[in-house]
């Protein structure tokens, strides 16, 4: 880009201050280099996108790498957009994890699809920070229509839409922690609050004390952070040998912490858990909640997506228990991040727990009944405009596009566990509901520990571990949009050559 120092118009006074500051004014690109810049950056995200393949997916770089790049300090006069778009490749690249090789496999997917980018540069045009509908009536508008869409595929209970009635909605949360917190603290006010209303001698400090959560051992330690923050105490529920939680387990712990004094107050079940996508039994566990008067939540960031299809719908089964509901179309669902949506069957229950009305953020059609202000529902007041991904996604891929891409992802996975299972020095550690895969060298956790270590060192593909049952187990998580039966072949190949080598080094 030209550098196009906007120049002082006359008064004197003016004209001299511009040079005694030694400042510029402004460098600005123009509507006209934007379009230009704007067709090459698409290009290059496509070139990208289209090769990505051929990049290496883990780096090489050491800590520390990046900042012996670039300057110490911000430029006093600024750099021409070439030199910046040079050091994409210079700078940047180097040091990225190419979460959308189809090589990549380690965590769980995050999303990307063109029509999500697009409809985020539209987002960051717009620009605007929709708090209130008066902020922005299309920004808080369109989430809850999208919010009822996404509902309705999942094949919600009416209770968690919005419609123009109901009581219940959703919202975009930036991420399934979030949303777990946001839980939290509005299961603590209500509980604080019935509580109050039946005895109000005692004191909320008094209360929260005694006020206990519940998860898994096997939730997501997001979950067990919630507390923290929160400022409950959470108690760890025993999983059974699908590392899963029954109604068991919980109504045991739930009666020793009662004879103990507390107070049951919240159970966050998860549908898809961390370490090897394992499903909560809901239908068990939330008529205990419900008759305890505890908050059910339910996160199922990954798994959420997948029941889009009717052949998965059923491990939601028990949604009707919950209080709350929450997974990431950022994760699986073609929405890239953040995106990650959350409904509650009592919209009031987070407003009666977040309310804050100061007059600045005050406006006419407030109390008609008629809007959401989304500023009530999450933690921060700021909000992007981040249902427009939702909606190009929704409209461009259709309800069938999508249910085909989770399809094929359960798919491709299916096909690596058959080939670890036709491979008898090998074993799968867990049930292969959708697209992870947990599987381990028969053997010592040292021997598997090395197998990782030799595949992430080799950089062809990329896989992170979890414990499973004390064991060091490899997941192999399908991530990419673009992976293929070659893709996964190849990745199957290479573990069982190193695999091999390993092997023959210890004598096998
Ligand atoms: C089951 C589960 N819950 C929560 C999270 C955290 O997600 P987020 O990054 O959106 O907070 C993850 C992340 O993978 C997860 O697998």
């Amino acid at each position: 880009m030209e550098r196009r120092h906007r120049s002082p118009e006359t008064p004197e006074s003016c004209f001299n201050l511009f040079h005694m500051c030694h400042c510029v004014l402004a460098v600005e690109m123009d509507a006209t280099e934007f379009r230009r810049r704007g067709k090459e950056m698409v290009d290059f995200i496509a070139d990208y996108m289209e090769n990505i393949e051929q990049r290496q997916v883990y780096p090489d770089v050491e800590p520390g790498y990046l900042r012996c790049l670039i300057p110490q300090e911000a430029p006093e006069d600024p750099d021409t957009y070439d030199d910046v778009v040079k050091d994409i490749e210079r700078v940047i690249m180097p040091g990225v994890t190419h979460w959308h090789s189809p090589y990549f496999y380690a965590y769980f997917p995050t999303a990307s699809s063109y029509p999500a980018m697009l409809a985020d540069m539209l987002s960051g045009a717009i620009g605007c920070i929709g708090f209130s509908w008066a902020a922005s009536p299309a920004c808080t508008e369109l989430e809850t229509v999208m919010l009822d869409w996404l509902g309705k595929m999942l094949n919600l209970p009416e209770d968690f839409i919005a419609g123009t009635t109901g009581k219940g909605g959703g919202v975009i949360q930036g991420s399934a922690s979030e949303a777990t917190l946001v839980a939290l603290l509005a299961a603590r006010r209500r509980k604080v609050q019935l509580i109050l209303a039946d005895q109000p001698e005692r004191t909320e400090a008094e209360i929260i004390s005694k006020l206990v959560a519940y998860t898994s051992d096997q939730a997501h330690s997001s979950v067990e952070r919630a507390g923290l923050i929160g400022g409950m105490r959470m108690r760890k529920v025993p999983t059974d040998e699908k590392f899963a939680i029954g109604g068991e387990a919980l109504r045991r712990i739930i009666e020793e912490d009662k004879k103990a004094g507390l107070i049951p107050s919240f159970f966050c079940a998860t549908l898809g858990t961390t370490p090897s996508c394992a499903f909560d039994h809901i239908t068990e566990l939330g008529p205990i909640c419900n008759a305890e008067n505890m908050w059910m939540h339910i996160d199922a960031a990954y798994a959420g997506s997948s029941f889009i299809c009717p052949e998965f719908r059923p491990l939601l089964d028990g949604i009707e228990f919950a209080d709350s509901f929450n997974f990431n179309p950022h994760k699986w669902l073609l929405v890239n991040f953040d995106c990650s949506t959350m409904w509650v069957k009592r919209r009031s229950d987070l407003i009666g727990a977040f309310k804050m009305d100061p007059v600045y953020l005050k406006h006419d059609h407030q109390e008609s009944g008629l809007v959401t202000d989304y500023r009530h529902w999450q933690i921060p007041l700021g909000r992007r405009f981040r249902s427009l991904k939702m909606w190009f996604v929704f409209r461009m891929y259709g309800v069938k596009g999508l249910q085909d891409y989770i399809r094929q992802h359960v798919r491709l996975a299916k096909e690596f566990e058959n080939m670890v299972r036709n491979d008898p020095r090998f074993e799968i550690s867990a049930d292969v509901v959708l697209g992870l895969v947990c599987f381990r060298l028969k053997g010592s956790n040292e021997l598997n520990e090395t197998l990782l270590k030799r595949l992430n060192s080799a950089r062809r593909i990329h896989l992170v571990p979890c414990q499973l049952a004390g064991n060091f187990v490899l997941r192999f998580a399908v991530c990419a949009r673009t992976t293929e039966s070659r893709h996964v072949k190849v990745a199957w190949h290479h573990i069982r050559e190193l695999a091999s080598e390993l092997l023959l080094e210890q004598g096998h």
